[in-house]
């Protein structure tokens, strides 16, 4: 194996060696390349300043440079925006269309903002609101950058920005020997490693290397555990391995469960979700974190694994505490079960920005009704303790009733019982509770077919 992380950088081969692990692309190409087209703002993936492309075999993404480390690129192709306009200095349609539409004024979001569009110009994405989901543009405002994206949609994609898939499997790169290539190797690895820190989208730990000045060594890079990547589906129901993206898993739970869907679209941002993975989202033991309330609501069994040894658990059941979960030294998250089940979900994800906000409450509710009475409520709540929580007495209060409105109100009433809240920057211990509660109520109205979403009312 080899310490040289090599990749394409606006299509031409580098590699480099003798640089921490923990360095990230953003500040490499600021500080030792030179190329600053690719602009730092907040260093922690909020405001898309510092967007790149990144390619592979699974194709070409928009992701956050400040918070991608350069082990991450093995293999890969990036491409800044000096690289998305062509060899010769030909602007790329995005970019043409930008100045056409006058998209940029003080220009510091333009570079990522252009990045975010070209690599959505290339796969042919045109929901350009989650598009710029994750970049922030303070002074030109989003509707010319908009009318610049409608505009690029309609020309072709230029040649120079085709070849980068082609190019990475040429590319040869070496396995680096802290980036296990299978959950085979990752395991054997970190039960005898177990101190180590495993990254794999680095959407966390980029910020304790960015915000925390943390050192992190050693580390283990998951990105290369393909075996990881994987979603399959059987009579017990989908599979989904702990390296699968937000993006991915995204569009594979969009036709069963579109509500959990549609609080993923709201998950951070198109960068973040690009990188991010439910491993992830679930190892980090988040009580603010989006996607344990839908997978406890959805029954999800997780899948841990300590050198040969495997174990399944009701995912419920790993978070213990504030910061600790069911999870021994040397043992990793290799994936997770939803079963297959009708669809009864609904999310509701309260934060004070309708999107890239971490959420107040989190509420993922999935009711059972047979012949007007509850057989199963699962109502499981993110951001209402210091773990992700059932409201079991809310769900005992609705079992074995009637589905009615009095049958819910009373319901709402146990939420006491079962949450006793924080008050910090993002709610009130009171608004959370109030809240948690009114979202068993705007389930049942739903459920009754009564339009509740502001965005789904009309005039
Ligand atoms: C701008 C921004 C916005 C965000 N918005 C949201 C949001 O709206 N909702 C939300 O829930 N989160 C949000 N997050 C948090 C973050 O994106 C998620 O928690 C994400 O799923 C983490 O996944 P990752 O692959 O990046 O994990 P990493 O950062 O790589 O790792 C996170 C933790 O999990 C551990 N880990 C990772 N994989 C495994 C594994 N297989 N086994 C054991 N341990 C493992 C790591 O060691 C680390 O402790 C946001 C983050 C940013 C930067
Ligand atoms: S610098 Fe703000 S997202 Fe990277
Ligand atoms: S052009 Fe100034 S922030 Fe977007």
């Amino acid at each position: 194996m080899s310490e040289e992380v090599s990749f394409l950088l606006n299509g031409q081969p580098v590699r480099i060696s003798g640089q921490p692990a923990t360095r990230t692309l953003l500040d490499w190409l600021r500080e030792d390349r030179g190329l600053t087209g690719t602009k730092e703002g907040c260093n922690e993936g909020d405001c898309g300043a510092c967007t790149i492309i990144l390619t592979d075999a699974r194709g070409s993404r928009a992701v956050n440079g400040c918070i991608l480390f350069l082990p991450q690129l093995n293999g890969k192709a990036v491409r800044t925006v000096e690289g998305i306009s062509g060899p010769g200095g030909e602007m790329h349609p995005v970019q043409a269309a930008m100045v056409e539409h006058h998209g940029s004024q003080c220009g510091f979001c333009t570079p990522g903002i252009v990045a975010s569009l070209a690599a959505a110009h290339s796969n042919g994405e045109t929901a350009f609101d989650d598009v710029l989901a994750g970049n922030l543009c303070r002074c030109t405002g989003y509707a010319p950058i908009i009318r610049a994206a409608e505009a690029a949609a309609a020309e072709p994609v230029p040649a120079w920005m085709q070849t980068d898939r082609e190019a990475v499997a040429a590319l040869g790169a070496s396995p680096l020997p802290f980036a296990p290539t299978s959950a085979d190797d990752l395991a054997i690895w970190y039960a005898e490693t177990p101190d180590a820190t495993l990254i794999a989208g680095a959407t966390d730990v980029g910020l304790w290397v960015t915000k925390a000045l943390r050192d992190l060594a050693p580390v283990a890079f998951l990105g290369g555990c393909e075996d990881l990547k994987t979603i399959s589906e059987d009579a017990s129901g989908m599979h989904v391995g702990a390296m699968v993206s937000l993006t991915e898993l995204h569009a594979a739970i969009a036709p069963r469960h579109p509500s959990f869907a549609e609080m993923l679209r709201r998950f951070a941002s198109t960068q973040v979700r690009n990188a991010a993975t439910i491993g992830g989202n679930i190892a980090n033991g988040s009580p603010i974190g989006d996607a344990p309330p839908a997978l406890i609501a959805l029954g999800a069994q997780l899948h841990l694994r300590k050198g040969d040894t495997r174990r399944t658990i009701p995912l419920e059941s790993f978070f213990l505490d504030y910061g600790k979960q069911d999870r021994a030294p040397g043992e990793f998250v290799e994936g997770i079960t939803i079963p297959d089940q009708p669809d009864r979900l609904r999310c509701y994800k309260l934060s004070k920005r309708f999107d890239q906000d971490i959420s107040a409450v989190c509420g993922c509710l999935s009711i059972t009704v047979e012949n007007g009475t509850v057989t199963e409520a699962k109502l499981a709540y993110g951001g209402m303790a210091g773990i992700p929580k059932r409201a079991s007495n809310a769900e005992a209060a609705l079992v074995g009733q009637s589905w009615t409105e009095d049958t819910v109100r009373t319901a709402m009433a146990a939420y006491a019982a079962d949450f006793t809240p924080l008050t910090d920057m993002r709610a009130s211990a009171e608004y959370r509770l109030e809240t948690a509660a009114n979202m068993l109520l705007r389930y049942f109205h739903e459920d009754q077919g009564v339009a509740t979403n502001v965005l789904e009312v009309s005039a």
